[in-house]
């Protein structure tokens, strides 16, 4: 079966009371349950970690290789400083959907860099919680035709 890594980082572990006029009042719990209903009817394995830390993002990535067959990371701030981070994502050479809740490029200019961008498959943001299922998508499409 094809497996999925969805991986937080930083302070997403606080979604629902974290500036709910940017980022919505649905949890990370929610999200995650929402991703494993989503997954089981569309015959995926999906496995969820978050970290507030770079490097144990980067050590999941790592671990990643082998096990999972493709990633949705929302990087959360790292993706705008994490140079460690593209090279992780480089390294393993898995498919990778940068996701974001928020539009990115709506929003602070500092937050118009992306340093997943260049090493994601494509990048999901600005649609809220439903990016998370619109990833799981696309990052299916992605995998059911590079295996077809
Ligand atoms: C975010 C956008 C980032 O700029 C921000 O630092 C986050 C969340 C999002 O999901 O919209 O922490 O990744």
């Amino acid at each position: 079966m094809t497996s999925i890594l969805v991986l937080n980082g930083p302070n997403l572990n606080l979604l629902g009371q974290r500036q709910p006029e940017v980022y919505g009042t649905t949890t990370l719990a929610d999200i995650e349950a929402a991703c494993a209903t989503y997954a089981k009817a569309s015959g995926l394995s999906v496995t969820c970690a978050q970290s507030n830390h770079e490097g144990a993002l980067i050590d999941a990535i790592h671990a990643a290789k082998g096990v999972h067959d493709g990633i949705i990371l929302n990087a959360g701030a790292y993706t705008h400083s994490s140079i460690a981070l593209m090279d992780a994502i480089a390294s393993v050479e898995l498919p990778v959907v940068e996701l974001h809740l928020s539009n990115i490029h709506a929003r602070e200019s500092f937050r118009h860099k992306s340093y997943i961008a260049p090493v994601a498959i494509g990048q999901i943001c600005g649609f809220g919680a439903d990016g998370y299922l619109l990833a799981l998508d696309a990052l299916k499409a992605h995998l059911d035709r590079s295996t077809a």
